[in-house]
């Protein structure tokens, strides 16, 4: 599938979506956006792609929504035009997500990076949501993910002040799972994609989606997901694989079934 705004590659069982309009710093218009949810919907559904690395190439992730496209709009046009459900795809991605991140990662940008399951940090690396400084606030969870992940007081010095963090303050934060050389950002985060993409699929899906719930739901109603998730994978050949595999020492082979 080809397209103007990402670039689509497949290395193994590990698919590597960049955004691609580095003149506006891949700024985020509506037509990158459905092409970005396009093609992490075609690798949901391709089973031989088990882990996704989401990039913004060498230099940077992406400095936000259109500005030039947003500027004159009025709230009905945002509202017609279904960003949102745009959004809910991407964060409803089933396989692990894993973000590159090298340089800004503003508004949309750093919204993006926060719905993706791990974070590999370029040390050039800047995460913030400057919405604030064009009069608006974070439209794509900016405002819920930031406290979710690091606490009230720092979600309101990054949405309340507009100025970004560092790569190593994301680090310390709990925001970027690694941070490295920029000029490995990338390859680092296909290693670890390709890692996980050796473990059992449904697994990986189950857990993906028990920890996402424990951010929506009460300790009794997490825990109680968790559980019949666990035994759901009971009924899986992979759980009877890994379990032999483990008596019979040598290396599982999963299937995803
Ligand atoms: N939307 C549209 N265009 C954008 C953009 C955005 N979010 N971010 C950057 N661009 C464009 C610039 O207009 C510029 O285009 P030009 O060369 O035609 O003038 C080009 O990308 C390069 O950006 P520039 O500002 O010259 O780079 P810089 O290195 O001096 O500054 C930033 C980088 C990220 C600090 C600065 O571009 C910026 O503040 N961008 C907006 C970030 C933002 O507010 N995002 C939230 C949007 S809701």
């Amino acid at each position: 599938m080809q397209y103007e705004h990402v670039l689509v590659d497949r290395q193994g069982a590990v698919g590597v979506v960049t955004l691609n309009r580095p003149k506006v710093l891949n700024a985020l218009s509506p037509a990158l956006i459905a092409e970005l949810s396009d093609a992490l919907d075609r690798f949901d559904a391709e089973p031989d792609v088990r882990a996704v690395v989401l990039t913004g190439g060498p230099r940077v992730f992406a400095a936000g929504a259109d500005i030039g496209d947003m500027s004159e709009r009025g709230p009905v046009e945002q509202l017609q035009r279904d960003q949102t459900g745009r959004w809910a795809r991407i964060a409803a991605f089933s396989k692990p997500l894993i973000a590159a991140v090298n340089g800004y990662a503003l508004g949309g940008g750093c919204e993006l990076a926060l719905m993706c399951d791990l974070i590999v940090a370029g040390d050039t690396a800047r995460f913030g949501q400057p919405e604030i400084n064009l009069g608006i606030i974070a439209g794509a969870g900016g405002t819920q993910r930031w406290p979710r992940t690091v606490g009230k007081y720092v979600a309101m010095e990054i949405n309340l002040g507009g100025a970004p963090v560092t790569a190593q303050r994301a680090y310390q934060l709990g925001l970027a799972n690694k941070v490295v050389p920029a000029e490995v950002t990338v390859d680092v985060a296909v290693q670890l994609a390709a890692r996980l993409a050796e473990k059992a699929p449904v697994a990986l899906r189950l857990a993906k989606e028990s920890v996402n719930q424990a951010l929506e739901l009460p300790l009794s109603e997490g825990l109680a997901v968790e559980r019949k998730n666990f035994y759901f994978l009971f009924a899986t050949e992979d759980q009877k694989e890994g379990m032999r595999a483990f008596l019979e020492k040598r290396k599982a082979q999963f299937k995803g079934r």
